[in-house]
């Protein structure tokens, strides 16, 4: 059971857009950093003033994010990321983040998100970029 676990895992990390473009030997590093961990319907997976210790990424289904400022929910999908801004701002969570249905995610703690990063520059500066957008006032979604 744990070999296929890994195998998973693997899996869905080349549903990621940020992953699928890598070779495999990348992809299959990367994988042993990643956790699966399956969302519930209506299950709070990241909450608003939490500390933050983990990124997460959507293999499979969807996400809302209440962002006070936005009257409407953002809605994310697979591939997409969401608690990346914890990690870089080294502030609290600013938003909930409640899953839609069943949701396969993939989540990667703090400390391998940090080691990651420093290893992979264009990893870093896509993720940077996207919390950028976020920071925005309009949704980019
Ligand atoms: P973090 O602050 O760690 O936890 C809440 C997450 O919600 C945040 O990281 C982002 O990943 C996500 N988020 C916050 N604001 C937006 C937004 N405007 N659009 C999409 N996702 C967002």
């Amino acid at each position: 059971p744990k070999l296929d676990v890994r195998f998973d895992v693997a899996e869905l990390v080349r549903r990621v857009p940020l992953f699928a473009g890598l070779p495999s030997e990348r992809v299959a590093t990367i994988a042993t950093l990643l956790r699966a961990q399956l969302a519930l319907p209506g299950e709070t997976i990241v909450r608003r003033g939490d500390r933050g210790d983990a990124m997460f990424f959507i293999a499979s289904g969807a996400v809302e994010v209440l962002v006070p400022m936005l009257a409407e929910p953002v809605k994310l999908g697979t591939g997409d990321f969401f608690g990346e801004m914890a990690l870089l701002s080294r502030q609290r969570r600013n938003a909930d983040v409640r899953a839609l249905g069943y949701c396969q995610l993939l989540v990667l703690d703090e400390k391998d998100f940090r080691r990651l990063v420093q290893k992979d520059a264009d990893l870093q500066s896509h993720i940077q970029a996207v919390a950028e957008a976020r920071r925005q006032p309009t949704p980019s979604s």
